[in-house]
């Protein structure tokens, strides 16, 4: 891919510094310096250009057959036959759904359990194409991935969107393919220990060496650089199982800014992907963090899209371009910084809970002795998370929390207490009117998916005034458990009117359909999984994602529930079956 920015850096004055394909390099930067782009006030937001006008692209020239392909698969996988012919079908294109698709983190478990339900609404899977749930995913304007929902969907979106048994188990790979061809998940191999411990700590070293010429580059290493590195083998191109403990490129040149090559992508059949991370704020300990959690609830939450990396929380709402990540104010340029693997790095590092008490325990002392033991100790670096340049500093220093600060810490997206990436779905510029969550945090003792991060992003929305409209939902995990909400699919908001805050179709990881064994609720620490495992667990997952119940309709209310907010829009009422379906699923408010 690096080929890739290379034409794109030949035109500009300043590419003849052009980045080593395999890590961050020092360039002139653009005239006038590192452009920081502010996104305004809440209420008046705006998307960066690239974004608006992918979004228009993808609006009119692919979402229109795509609903239309849809909608009439629903129909006609429905018993009870048409459910939505009306004037509504007729003139779509001038009334796209504007659906957001989150999907949680929850390591591998919830990197294989999103993949499952979105296998459920893929329009290539003809299970799928029966039940009349196919067809959802190519239909969504915006997809966001947090922690394993950041490996599930870098490795999507890098691997040029195939099917997702096609990413998971890479048939069809070519031991020798590289960076140009994805060779699936390899989830035989664990990710921190593929081996007996001689040669896991050889390949722990490996990792290390491949980071080197990004210290020698004069930037801190943290645990996050060989994480990224051994997710980068699992979830970017470039690595197959002949040679995944070999050093090697190993996806290194693969970044973020190059995603805009991608063939899907250029053709915007990709709903824009974004993922998300936390950031820490120099004093965490003297703010409202969730019990359990380790990152306070109002800290600026980042994102990562193919052409910005920013925060539209208030305090913060400045952008750079993600080519230019490790840069900072001035003429400080940087490239190469936002390779795929450590984003999804970053936005998985939950290592520093593993320091809560400030002395650091395995895994993470582990990591930290093998760091120092190459680099030298770093003092004043929090070893714990990703240790980014602040590209931000000086900027609106009475808000943002790390304005005074050189670097930000990141870390993983989920150590709020919010799970699921709904932030930069919720949005107001990017006008989502329907969110479909995939939740499949372990909040119990049996690894089970208990409502918390729903509860937890209603508290966080709730804390910046109107900046992001929230429909109402249970207010304690308890409810959800006792009322079922996590062992269905639930909508909340239905009774909210359409233009004060989106629908939310939650699907939780809240136990089997009846009649199986569960196998969805492994631990978060299983960091290894057999090919069989991983195939009944998509199946299992791909259950849950479509009801596979006889009589559920699900196929329908989906339909129905994707289009709510549509129809209310165009005022038109729901149908007779869409009423039926409102009420089997609508959260009724106690
Ligand atoms: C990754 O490999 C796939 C083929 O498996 C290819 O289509 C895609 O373009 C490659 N992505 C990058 C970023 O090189
Ligand atoms: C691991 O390495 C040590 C020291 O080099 C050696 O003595 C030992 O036999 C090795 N163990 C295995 C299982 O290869
Ligand atoms: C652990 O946390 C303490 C307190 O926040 C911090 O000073 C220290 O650097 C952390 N340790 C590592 C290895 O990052
Ligand atoms: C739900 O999960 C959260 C977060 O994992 C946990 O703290 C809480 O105790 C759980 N509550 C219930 C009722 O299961
Ligand atoms: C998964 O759930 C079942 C109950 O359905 C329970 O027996 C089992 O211990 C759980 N597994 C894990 C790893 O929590
Ligand atoms: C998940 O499963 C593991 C292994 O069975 C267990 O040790 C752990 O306590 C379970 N619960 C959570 C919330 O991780
Ligand atoms: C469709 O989903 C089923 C159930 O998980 C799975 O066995 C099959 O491989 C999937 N096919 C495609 C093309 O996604």
């Amino acid at each position: 891919m690096s080929r890739f920015g290379c034409v794109l850096l030949l035109l500009l004055p300043w590419c003849i510094f052009a980045a080593s394909p395999t890590g961050p390099t020092r360039v002139a930067c653009p005239p006038g310096g590192l452009q920081i782009r502010s996104a305004g006030v809440p209420g008046r937001q705006t998307l960066s250009s690239q974004e608006t006008s992918y979004i228009n692209q993808r609006t009119s020239r692919v979402l229109p057959n795509a609903w239309a392909s849809y909608l009439s698969n629903a129909e006609r996988a429905t018993p009870a036959g048409p459910f939505l012919t009306d004037t509504f079908n007729r003139d779509l294109s001038s009334h796209i759904p504007r659906i957001g698709i989150a999907t949680s983190g929850g390591g591998y478990r919830a990197a294989l359990f999103g993949a499952g339900v979105l296998s459920s609404i893929d329009a290539r899977n003809k299970t799928a194409v029966k039940l009349g749930t196919a067809g959802l995913l190519q239909s969504a304007t915006y997809i966001a991935g947090l922690s394993g929902g950041s490996w599930l969907l870098t490795s999507l979106v890098q691997a040029d969107f195939p099917t997702l048994p096609d990413l998971i188990f890479a048939p069809n790979a070519n031991p020798n393919g590289g960076n140009n061809q994805f060779g699936g998940w390899l989830t035989t191999v664990d990710l921190t220990a593929p081996g007996d411990a001689n040669t896991t700590l050889l390949f722990l070293e490996g990792l290390l060496e491949e980071v080197l010429p990004k210290f020698e580059a004069g930037f801190p290493i943290t645990i996050t650089d060989p994480w990224s590195r051994t997710l980068s083998r699992h979830f970017v191109n470039g690595t197959t199982l002949s040679n995944i403990l070999t050093p090697g490129t190993h996806g290194a040149g693969v970044l973020y800014s190059d995603f805009p090559q991608l063939s899907t992508f250029k053709s915007f059949e990709q709903p824009f992907p974004i993922v998300i991370a936390d950031s820490v704020p120099p004093n965490p300990d003297t703010k409202e963090i969730i019990p359990g959690n380790v990152v306070p609830l109002n800290s600026e939450i980042w994102e990562f899209n193919a052409f910005e990396v920013g925060s539209y929380d208030p305090g913060l709402a400045s952008f750079i371009p993600t080519s230019l990540l490790g840069s900072t104010p001035g003429n400080n340029c940087v490239i190469g910084f936002d390779q795929a693997g450590y984003i999804a790095g970053i936005s998985s590092n939950l290592f520093d809970e593993f320091n809560i008490s400030g002395v650091a325990i395995p895994p993470l002392s582990t990591f930290v002795e093998l760091i120092e033991g190459f680099v030298g100790p770093e003092p004043g670096f929090h070893l714990d998370t990703a240790v980014v340049p602040n590209p931000f500093k000086g900027v609106h220093p009475s808000t943002f929390s790390n304005s005074k600060q050189d670097f930000v810490n990141l870390v993983d997206g989920g150590l709020d207490g919010e799970v699921l990436p709904l932030q930069p779905l919720l949005v107001q510029a990017r006008h989502i009117d329907t969110i479909f969550a995939i939740d499949a945090s372990a909040d119990t003792e049996e690894n089970f998916t208990n409502g918390s991060d729903i509860v937890n992003a209603a508290k966080r929305a709730a804390l910046f005034g109107n900046a992001y409209p929230f429909p109402p939902v249970p207010s304690s995990p308890d409810i959800f458990v006792k009322e079922g909400l996590n062992r269905r699919p639930t909508f909340f908001g239905c009774d909210v009117p359409y233009d004060e805050a989106p629908l939310i179709i939650y699907i939780a990881n809240g136990g089997p359909p009846a009649g199986q064994v569960a196998v969805t609720n492994t631990s978060t620490e299983q960091t290894t999984y057999s090919d069989v495992e991983v195939q009944q667990f998509l199946n299992q997952a791909f259950d849950i994602g479509t009801q596979g119940i006889p009589g559920t309709h699900w196929g329908t209310c989906l339909a129905c529930g994707v289009t709510d907010r549509t129809r209310a829009r165009l005022g038109l009422s729901r149908t007779a079956e869409c009423a039926l379906c409102m009420e089997q699923y609508c959260w009724n408010g106690h």
